[in-house]
């Protein structure tokens, strides 16, 4: 070659290298795509919004329609993970070109923060990171965060008849975000919650390294178990302690409409839900009945238990306890531990637990808003009245009633960052579906929303009036780009901590001091309380 035409060569590796330092976005990506084969390895696989595939990859895990519409804000790029090095190198990259790193395990969040956001920002999907290992012999599994609760049940029931595991009752939830929040179900006032049982973890901090219980700290180790995961960085596996269940449970599901007397059902339920004997979990589900016919609708509360243990056993605790429902032996069916779980999740009980391993929601998606609260008093009949009243003003309005008490009661608010436990008689989620599309939709529905929060003030949990991590509601406060104050931060840390957020914010300052891990609703960082031991 001559040097004439070598010296061109330089000049134009010069003229190229000189153009991609420039910040434009284009440059910006390729830059990311570099550091990221720079710190992987050429199987990472990446998805730009040019691949084919991008669009049925975002839309997978995508479990609320309201962020899954034409202007809802894209992902630059997303990751599939397939081993822990791909989430190093995610982590590395999208801090070194300040791009917003969302993580997505199952993408149940209530507000979409797993997979959209205002600002750009890249996800990491742990969807391919869905190993489960049993150890049925200590009693033990290793669970990876992009696994489902039902891919973690399922493989329970093959290893073992006597263990279960404390988690929630919709199989497609993703461990990542469940358990990083608390995640609860039907063994709740038996165990208390998923985070609870927690015992080891595996997490990529935002140096990119991987740390385990023992060098995370535990401090770290406890933020993580209820402290949500997003403000701390990507959780990779849990380790869990499984719980012993019985070889027979009973279910029972008992519908009243309000003119079979469900509102003195629901009255009276109050009184004993968190006081009946802890193996006995009864939870009611508030639907309107007959929702399209405007005349003929009606409230119906959906009695749903499960009982640890024969049906003998359960009915004489149901005559002393909560005689009102008049469960007789024929309202019972008697299962195994997974046969209950498939029961709850809406399968045919008698089908394989392998149904519980695929992803795909068995109902149809809808567009939702939901909120939650919780009952420390019984709410009063006219108080009761009055959420009727607004139920039924809606097509596809739902509360669930689920009560505490039993285990829930015996751990101390601050044994994990999840601080609702004494005192609560249960907590209500409220949610209302729709279908319709378009924002004048979703404004109208969410405004009904909006107001039955507000009629219930005065029959809720107050100073703070306490809210669920996993039941994300923005409306309790956010932060667009995810840089909230202190006090700014606590409009939504006080409901979802109480008096563990400050201790969440002395924790996320010291491991993130430059606030990388950040969202809507994530635990901000003072920089002097970083340094204080
Ligand atoms: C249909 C349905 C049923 C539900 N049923 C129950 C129930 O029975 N009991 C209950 O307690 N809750 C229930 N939930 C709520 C559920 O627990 C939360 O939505 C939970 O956060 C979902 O976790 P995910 O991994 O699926 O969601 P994602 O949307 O993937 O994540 C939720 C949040 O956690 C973060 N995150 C996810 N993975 C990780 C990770 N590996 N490391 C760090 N951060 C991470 C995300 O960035 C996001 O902020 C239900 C939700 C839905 C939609
Ligand atoms: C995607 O494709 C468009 C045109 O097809 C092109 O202009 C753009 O640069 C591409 N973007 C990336 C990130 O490759
Ligand atoms: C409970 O069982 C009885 C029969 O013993 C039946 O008449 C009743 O309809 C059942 N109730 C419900 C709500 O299923
Ligand atoms: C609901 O509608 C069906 C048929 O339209 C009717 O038979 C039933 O009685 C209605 N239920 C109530 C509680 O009104
Ligand atoms: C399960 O039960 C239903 C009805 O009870 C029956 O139609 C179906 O064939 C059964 N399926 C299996 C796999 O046994
Ligand atoms: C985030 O938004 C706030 C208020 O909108 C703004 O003052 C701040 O500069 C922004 N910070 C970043 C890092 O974008």
């Amino acid at each position: 070659m001559k040097t004439s035409s070598i010296a061109l060569l330089v000049l134009f590796h010069i003229i190229l290298s000189l153009a991609s330092s420039f910040a434009t976005p284009n440059s910006i990506h390729e830059n990311f795509l570099q550091c990221l084969s720079l710190h992987s390895d050429p199987s990472i696989p990446i998805f730009t919004p040019n691949t084919s595939s991008y669009s049925s990859i975002l839309q997978f895990s995508v479990r609320n329609l309201r962020f899954s519409t034409p202007t809802t804000p894209k992902p630059e790029l997303i990751i599939t993970a397939l081993h822990e090095s791909h989430v190093q190198a995610a982590v590395i990259c999208s801090r070194k070109y300040a791009l917003q790193l969302r993580i997505r395990s199952g993408g149940h969040d209530y507000e979409g923060l797993s997979y959209a956001s205002d600002v750009p920002f890249v996800i990491v999907d742990l969807l391919n990171l869905q190993s489960v290992s049993v150890d049925a012999e200590k009693g033990t599994a290793w669970v990876q965060t992009g696994a489902t609760t039902g891919q973690l049940y399922h493989n329970i029931a093959m290893k073992s008849k006597t263990y279960g595991f404390p988690a929630g009752i919709c199989p497609t939830v993703g461990i990542g975000g469940h358990f990083s929040g608390g995640g609860y179900g039907t063994l709740l006032r038996k165990y208390g919650l998923a985070a609870d049982h927690i015992v080891d973890a595996r997490l990529v901090n935002v140096d990119g390294k991987i740390l385990d219980r023992k060098s995370m700290g535990e401090d770290l180790f406890w933020s993580i178990r209820g402290g949500g995961g997003a403000s701390f960085g990507v959780v990779l596996s849990f380790k869990i302690n499984l719980v012993p269940v019985p070889p027979t449970v009973t279910v029972f599901r008992f519908n009243k409409n309000l003119e079979e007397g469900a509102a003195a059902l629901v009255e009276r339920w109050q009184y004993v839900a968190d006081k009946l004997p802890q193996d006995l979990f009864i939870r009611i589900v508030i639907t309107v009945e007959n929702s399209t016919q405007r005349e003929e609708r009606t409230i119906q509360a959906s009695f749903q238990a499960l009982f640890l243990g024969g049906v003998d056993k359960l009915i004489p605790i149901m005559e002393q306890g909560f005689p009102e429902l008049g469960l007789t032996h024929a309202n019972c069916t008697e299962l195994s531990w997974i046969q209950s779980v498939l029961y709850f999740a809406g399968f045919p009980i008698n089908v394989s637990s392998d149904v519980l391993v695929d992803r795909t929601p068995l109902n149809p998606l809808d567009y939702f808003k939901a909120k939650s609260d919780y009952v420390t008093e019984p709410i009063s009949e006219t108080g009761l009245e009055g959420i009727w009243k607004r139920l039924l003003e809606e097509n596809r309005p739902r509360l669930t009633l689920s009560p505490y008490g039993g285990r829930m009661s015996e751990i101390s608010e601050s044994a994990l960052p999840f601080p609702h436990r004494v005192g609560n008689i249960y907590k209500i989620q409220h949610m209302v579906f729709w279908r319709e599309k378009g924002l004048k939709a979703s404004r109208e529905h969410i405004a009904w929303m909006r107001r039955l929060f507000r009629y219930l003030i005065p029959y809720v949990s107050k100073f703070p009036r306490s809210a669920y991590l996993n039941y994300r509601d923005l409306d309790l406060g956010q932060s667009k780009n995810g840089t909230a104050s202190y006090s700014e931060a606590k409009a939504w840390g006080i409901k979802y901590f109480k008096n563990n957020f400050d201790r969440l914010v002395k924790v996320k300052s010291k491991v993130d001091p430059d606030n990388f891990f950040r969202n809507e609703q994530s635990i901000p960082t003072i920089p002097s309380w970083g340094k204080k031991n």
